[in-house]
Formats: structure tokens, C-alpha cells, sequence
């Protein structure tokens, strides 16, 4: 995987001022999750276990199964969280890791997926799709690439007006849209992604969330 610990470290310490809307975008992805009793899901990427908290503290009974390769970013995730959450290190373009012990009622990520190439993307979805317990949910936030020029320049706009930090964040040129870095960055098309669900199987196929080249999406395993 082309991310390092010190991107790790750089995430932590800038990415709060740098995403969107992160606080609401937590929300919505935890508003996404069936609320079933005992339930399980997998975090994919967890970084530092920030949606895994919130997902924890709205379902007091449901145990979060973390996956990440940074063993710093899953030491933080794991003392942020008690014993509902189990810490995994995997590689996400794998395929090693991709079948659960446990009936998997959701699988979520946050800012990760678009570290691989579109087909790496597609099969992922394929493979999370045969995962899902029936009615099971794939909930995915994520930068997603304009798919015009002129998309691409009012998605950046869009960012920088977003960010809490204007001059950190582009002296840190961490708006990909204006400074693509495809050895690390390589964002698929909305529609290419909502397709792929699709063609995974999964319906109820939405989008929640779209700002700044950020959107949440994703899909329902048929009963
Ligand atoms: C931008 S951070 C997002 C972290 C977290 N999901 C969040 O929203 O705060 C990207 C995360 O993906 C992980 N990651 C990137 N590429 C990976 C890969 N190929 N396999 C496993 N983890 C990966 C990094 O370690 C990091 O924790």
C-alpha cells in the first residue's frame, strides 16, 4: 500500500480541519446502519477510530470490526474504543481478509476506498456485496472525481471554501483536485461507483451527502 505512517501522522493531526463537514458526515453514515440488536460491522480503514466511536456510542450493543494497515492509526483507534471493538491489520487491495467469522450487517469507510484504482473498487464491492448478511447495508463516504473539467475546478473551489484552515490546507496541498497525487489518490467517478454497487448486486442504491467532491453512498443486500 503506497500510505505511511507519516501520512498516518499527517491525517491525525490536519484531516479534522481539512474534511468537509466531518462531524455530519459521521452522522449520516451511522444513520445509514440498520439498528438490529447485537449486530456486527466492519470499519473499513478505521484510521483512527473516529466513525467507530460514534457508530459504538449510538448502538450500545453492536461490536465494530476495525481494519486498517497502519499499526499506528489501530493503536489509536483501539484505546479511543473500549472492548466492542476489534482491531484488524490488513491490507484493503487484499483479498486475504474477505470472508468474516461473524454475520456482517454493515460494512462502512470513510476516505480510504479512493486509494484504489477503479478496478480494485469494483471487485471490492463485489466482494463486500457477497459478504453482507441479507438486508445488510454498504455505506461508503468518500472523494469522488468530477466527471468534467468543469466539475473538477468547482469541486476545489468547493473544498478550499470548506475547510476550517484555509492557508494550512494549501500549504499542505492536500486539495487533490488541484494537486493530484495518482500514486496515492486515484477517486472514481460517482457514477461509476453507484454502477459497480449495482452490478455487485446491491439495491436501494442512494446518495446522502455530496459537497466539495465528498460524497456518501451506498447500498442495501437484498432480503
Ligand atoms: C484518510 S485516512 C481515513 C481514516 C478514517 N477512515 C477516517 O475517516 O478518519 C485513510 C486510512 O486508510 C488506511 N489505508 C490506506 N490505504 C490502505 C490500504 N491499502 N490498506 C489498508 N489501509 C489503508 C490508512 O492507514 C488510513 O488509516
Amino acid at each position: 500500500m503506497s500510505w505511511s505512517e507519516n501520512d498516518s501522522a499527517e491525517f491525525v493531526e490536519l484531516g479534522p480541519n481539512f474534511v468537509p463537514d466531518r462531524d455530519v458526515q459521521m452522522q449520516i453514515l451511522c444513520d445509514l446502519i440498520p439498528s438490529l440488536e447485537g449486530a456486527h460491522v466492519v470499519e473499513l480503514c478505521c484510521g483512527e477510530g473516529l466513525l467507530s466511536a460514534h457508530l459504538l456510542t449510538r448502538f450500545p450493543d453492536m461490536t465494530v470490526h476495525g481494519y486498517d494497515g497502519s499499526p499506528l492509526m489501530l493503536r489509536r483507534a483501539q484505546s479511543r474504543n473500549a472492548n466492542r471493538f476489534k482491531a484488524v491489520l490488513f491490507d484493503l487491495a487484499a483479498s486475504d481478509w474477505r470472508t468474516f467469522s461473524f454475520p456482517v450487517h454493515a460494512i462502512v469507510s470513510s476516505l480510504a476506498i479512493h486509494h484504489l484504482d477503479g478496478e480494485q473498487k469494483r471487485e471490492l464491492f463485489r466482494d463486500m456485496s457477497q459478504c453482507l448478511s441479507p438486508g445488510g447495508m454498504l455505506a461508503v463516504a468518500d472523494i469522488a472525481q468530477p466527471a468534467t473539467a468543469q466539475g473538477t475546478i468547482l469541486a476545489a473551489r468547493q473544498w478550499d471554501d470548506s475547510v476550517l484552515n484555509r492557508d494550512a490546507f494549501e500549504q499542505a496541498q492536500w486539495n487533490l483536485f488541484r494537486y493530484p497525487d495518482p500514486e496515492t489518490d486515484r477517486p472514481s467517478t460517482l457514477f461509476d461507483q453507484l454502477r459497480w454497487l449495482y452490478e455487485a448486486g446491491l439495491r436501494d442504491i442512494d446518495v446522502y451527502y455530496m459537497k466539495a467532491g465528498h460524497a456518501i453512498f451506498g447500498g442495501v443486500k437484498p432480503l
